[in-house]
């Protein structure tokens, strides 16, 4: 077998390097996921299981139920003195993506025994 120069090698894994990082930059670019590392992860974690005491987990809750606290928050008929101050930055953009992002995060139950 003919082993291919060591020039064509180099520019493959270049390559292949390459499409890597524009995929990670693509993901930090990624609006939602943006958002959840600026202002939610510090509380809910990135894949919505709580990392504050006394934060509620989010991942795999139903996307409706989300926007709805979202709001609720944003506008006041629901208190809290983290959460109001969060969502008040909210724009409905955000809410519609960020309860996208944590409601399709995929959990799975165990009843107890
Ligand atoms: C400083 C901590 C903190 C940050 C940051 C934060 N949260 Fe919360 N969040 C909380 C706490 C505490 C609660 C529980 C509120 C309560 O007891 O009513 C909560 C509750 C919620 C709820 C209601 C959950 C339920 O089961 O009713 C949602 C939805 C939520 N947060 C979404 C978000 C999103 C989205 C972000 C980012 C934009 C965010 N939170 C940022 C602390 C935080």
């Amino acid at each position: 077998m003919r082993v291919p120069n060591k020039g064509l090698l180099g520019a493959a894994l270049l390559l292949a390097l390459a499409s890597v990082s524009q995929v990670e930059m693509a993901r930090a670019a990624d609006p939602p996921r943006a958002k959840v590392r600026s202002l939610c992860q510090n509380c809910h974690g990135e894949d919505g299981v709580a990392v504050l005491p006394g934060a509620a987990n989010l991942s795999g809750q139903q996307k409706e139920y989300l926007i709805e606290q979202l709001r609720a928050f944003r506008s006041g008929r629901r208190q809290n003195p983290q959460m109001s101050v969060v969502a008040k930055t909210l724009t409905d953009q955000d809410i519609e993506d960020l309860s996208d992002w944590y409601s399709s995060i995929r959990v799975t139950v165990e009843k107890p025994k």
